[in-house]
């Protein structure tokens, strides 16, 4: 079994290696340029058309995360990059969905807390006990209930939240309410005080994060992205902070990465950053995934997860 490997940014040795002891029967090779050998499996990111297209042999393309909106642009791109047939699968999970849950548990904590007042009045030197917030004045809302958004609104449950989830099917995560697809979307934004995006990137979720989403959601809530950067239309987002509709807005993912320095984001008092780490990759986990996926490729089973290109994710 032959496994070609693309990642633009990673250690590649860790991730060899993590493959190596993963799948030992395989030979696996880091693609270079040129390289137009047969592979049985691929194992990318963000890879260059060469990579995929008119490899013989190919029976399944990875994607080494969990989105897949830049592989299926490029794909849009390049008809012929990948051979009709081909499935293409994404990781689930793989040790994600416990850092979002850490990130999205220690941010939505740290509203509740009001930590967010008491930095501000540190910074102004100033000592004055503020009123409390209740367990019921602070829903909880995820946009994308899936593999993540799903685990995320259960741990937030275990807070004594009231959580709710939005996604295109119903969901019955025990504790959290469900709404489901375009007509239920006012119902769920409607009093949602922390708002948790965790939606894959696709035509009908990008700017989807806008002026008239942000104006139904509770007075002074919360913005959470975990997301994609297309999500959000970040003029409107700075709109919202600087009326006061909304209070504070953590953001991981930008329309732009790196968030590129003249952005007013950086400077915003109530706008904390940090740098699409939400969530990553590890290679042991994500070997061990694409393994048994592999296992049941070869056996003729069909593995659960493949990515459906039409829907976008
Ligand atoms: P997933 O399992 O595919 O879940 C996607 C969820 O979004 C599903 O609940 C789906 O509904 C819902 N959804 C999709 N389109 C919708 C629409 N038009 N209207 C309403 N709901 C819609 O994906 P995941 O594994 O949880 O990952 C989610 C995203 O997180 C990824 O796509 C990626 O962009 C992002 N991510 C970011 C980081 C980071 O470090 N910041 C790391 C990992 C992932 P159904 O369940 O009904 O299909
Ligand atoms: C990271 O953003 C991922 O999609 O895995």
């Amino acid at each position: 079994m032959d496994i070609i490997f693309y990642h633009p940014a990673l250690t590649v040795d860790n991730w060899l290696q993590a493959f190596k002891r993963a799948i030992p029967q395989a030979r696996i090779r880091q693609w270079t340029k040129g390289d137009d050998a047969p592979a049985d499996y691929a194992l990318v990111w963000n890879p260059p058309v060469e990579v995929l297209r008119q490899r013989k042999g190919l029976k399944a393309v990875f994607v080494l995360g969990a989105g897949v909106d830049a592989i299926l642009s490029k794909f849009q791109q390049y008809p012929d990059m990948l051979a009709q047939g081909v499935p293409l699968y994404r990781l689930e999970d793989t040790g994600m969905a416990q850092q979002m849950q850490e990130y999205a548990v220690s941010q939505v904590l740290h509203w509740f807390r009001r930590f967010d007042d008491y930095q501000l009045q540190k910074i102004a030197g100033q000592w004055q006990p503020l009123d409390e917030y209740r367990h019921e004045e602070f829903t909880v809302g995820l946009l994308g209930a899936g593999v993540l958004g799903g685990k995320v609104a259960e741990s937030l449950t275990a807070w004594g939240f009231p959580v709710r989830c939005w996604s295109r099917s119903n969901k019955e995560y025990p504790g959290v309410s469900s709404y489901v697809g375009n007509e239920q979307l006012p119902a769920f934004l409607s009093g949602t005080r922390v708002l948790i995006n965790l939606l894959p990137n696709t035509p009908q979720t990008a700017g989807i994060i806008n002026q008239n989403l942000l104006n139904q959601l509770a007075e002074g809530a919360y913005v959470l992205n975990l997301a994609r950067g297309a999500h959000l239309v970040e003029s409107d987002l700075l709109a919202a902070l600087d009326s006061g509709k909304i209070k504070g807005a953590m953001l991981d993912v930008f329309a732009k990465e790196p968030l590129p320095v003249d952005s007013p984001l950086w400077r915003h008092p109530r706008v904390a950053i940090t740098p699409h780490i939400a969530a990553v990759s590890r290679p042991d986990e994500a070997a061990t995934f694409i393994a048994s996926t592999v296992a049941r490729i070869e056996e003729g089973t069909v593995p659960a997860g493949e990515v459906s290109i039409s829907r976008g994710y």
